[in-house]
């Protein structure tokens, strides 16, 4: 089915949305449901609205974790549903902005001076909101920090991270974030800081901060090592919903960016995300029509097409949040449902030339969200061509590529905003986190927790177990060279030889480990030695 100029005309003047205490608007003219559709979920999307409400008054809405779910709280602690809760986040909040104010006047400094760079280190929702707020909202000449960050363990990546501050450690902030604490990567990465610290002669606590459950490893290690400072992240708080707790506040006040309009923006969007008038709720609206494009079962990918360089992470950021949250196996009442939605993006025009060819005549297996930015720049543009600007160019290339995507029968929705600020960063964040959990609802799922996550975890440490295991057995044979299914049977897991195989691969690979390859054909003759 598809709507002509005309009708698309009629469904634009009733399913264009502007909401103005957000400045933003919602173009839901180009997804091709019927009213029918909207009076089926009417009953559906109520259900969503009274648990949404019962998690905001401090329900177990995480059940599974036992934990409630009060990312809304951060940005009106009066809603909070504890006095002792509203308390610590102001107190915390106060605290951030007292320690920033020391950093940015010099009253807490480095060992050779005032802090001038910040080192981030954390993974998945302890990264991807910094990340995606340092993308938007950073200047290079106007920023009070300027950030890195270390979000993998990959040696070869923090390196290049390090060697760009590395005769700045001394004027560099390192906050590490992690909620629980325990997360391998982030404890990885600390240690690779710490040791870089070291090795400049410097004290690693003196420059160092945690953002942790209080009493974690990491907390631990903060108190006993004496860091510069600690800030809680409290389990009522998810990983990916923790942008407006000091996860994400901490590094956005160290560059400069402001910080209260960043929760004024999430605030003002909660306030109009709560109606429970589908006509006037964004939020509601982008949910039912996730459900309506991919038949509630996520059938069809959503692709974020940012028109505007500055909001190239919000489809990364977005990946996690919502995939992370949907993607589950069981629903809330255990059965097997399998449910997600798939998404990805980067930017506009840019992806015209990389994949938008096979959205427009490929596979018809998504629904794109536009994201459009109508202020260009800060100062007056250039003419390109004739009265024309790069600014013009880009507003045309998103309404065309709406367009020619439309023409071939592909669906979108187009989210407008005025420009992109602190503010309207805010607002988008919260826009997708309630259209997260009214989603959520729809389909019966837990958005709060991760068993997924868990479960990459502890094969993790199985693996690094074992791999402890092929390097003890390996040091004490010594003078024999052994076979991957020689090492598997002496260690009692003959079934893991594929396993034993490439944990040997990458020993042999990294000559620091001493481990020696002795070439045979095939993965069962290739044999393995610890070198003296
Ligand atoms: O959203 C989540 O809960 C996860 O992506 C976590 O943020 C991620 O696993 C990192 O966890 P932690 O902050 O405990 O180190």
């Amino acid at each position: 089915m598809k709507f002509t100029n005309e009708q698309l005309w009629e469904r634009f003047q009733k399913f264009y949305t502007e909401f103005p205490s957000i400045q933003l608007a919602l173009d839901l003219s180009r997804m091709n449901f019927s009213d029918a559709f909207l009076v089926s979920m009417q009953p559906e999307i109520d259900r969503s609205f009274r648990a949404m409400a019962e998690l905001e008054r401090g329900a177990i809405a995480n059940a599974d974790e036992k934990r409630m779910v009060g990312h809304y709280w951060l940005r009106n602690p009066g809603l909070a549903p504890t006095p002792e809760i509203r308390r610590e986040i102001e107190e915390t909040l106060a605290s951030l902005k007292s320690f920033v104010r020391e950093v940015h006047e010099g009253r807490v400094q480095g060992a050779r001076g005032p802090f001038k760079n910040l080192l981030v280190i954390g993974i998945g929702g302890s990264a991807l909101g910094p990340q995606f707020v340092t993308n938007a909202l950073s200047h290079p000449i106007t920023d009070m920090l300027s950030v890195r960050f270390f979000d993998n363990t990959d040696p070869d990546g923090m390196d290049r991270v390090l060697a760009g501050i590395v005769t700045e450690l001394g004027n560099t902030v390192c906050i590490v974030i992690s909620k629980s604490g325990g997360t391998k990567e982030t404890r990885n990465g600390m240690l690779e800081a710490k040791a870089a610290y070291e090795r400049a002669g410097l004290s690693f606590a003196q420059h160092a901060v945690a953002v942790t459950g209080i009493g974690s490893e990491l907390d631990k290690v903060a108190v006993n090592e004496g860091w510069l400072m600690r800030f809680p992240m409290w389990d009522w708080v998810g990983g990916r919903t923790s942008e407006l707790s000091a996860v994400g506040l901490l590094p956005a006040a160290l560059q400069g960016f402001d910080v209260d309009s960043l929760i004024a923006g999430a605030r003002a969007c909660d306030e109009v995300t709560r109606v429970t008038d589908l006509k006037r709720n964004p939020s509601a609206q982008l949910a039912l029509m996730w459900f309506y494009a991919g038949n509630g079962r996520g059938s069809k990918d959503m692709v974020i097409l940012p028109y505007k360089d500055r909001l190239e992470l919000l489809s990364k950021y977005l990946q996690q949040l919502i995939m992370e949250s949907l993607g589950k196996g069981l629903d809330i009442n255990n059965t097997l449902v399998n449910q997600g939605i798939a998404v990805y993006g980067n930017k506009g025009s840019t992806d015209q030339h990389a994949y938008v060819q096979q959205l427009r005549e490929g596979l018809n297996n998504f629904f794109a969200t536009f994201i459009e930015v109508i202020r260009d720049r800060t100062g007056d543009s250039i003419p390109v061509d004739p009265n024309v600007t790069s600014g013009d160019y880009l507003s045309g290339f998103l309404l065309g590529t709406r367009e020619a995507l439309y023409e071939n029968g592909r669906e979108s929705i187009t989210i407008t905003i005025r420009e992109v600020s602190a503010f309207s960063v805010g607002v988008l964040m919260a826009l997708f986190e309630r259209a997260v959990g009214l989603y959520a609802s729809l389909i019966n799922v837990n958005a709060y927790h991760q068993p997924g996550v868990e479960a990459g975890k502890k094969a993790a440490s199985a693996i690094i177990d074992l791999q402890g295991k092929i390097v003890d057995f390996l040091t004490h044979k010594k003078s024999s060279p052994q076979t991957v299914v020689q090492i598997a049977e002496a260690l009692g897991n003959k079934s893991r030889a594929e396993t034993v195989f490439k944990i040997c691969e990458h020993l042999a690979g990294n000559p620091d480990t001493g481990i020696r390859r002795h070439e045979g054909t095939g993965p069962a003759a290739v044999s393995y030695q610890k070198a003296d």
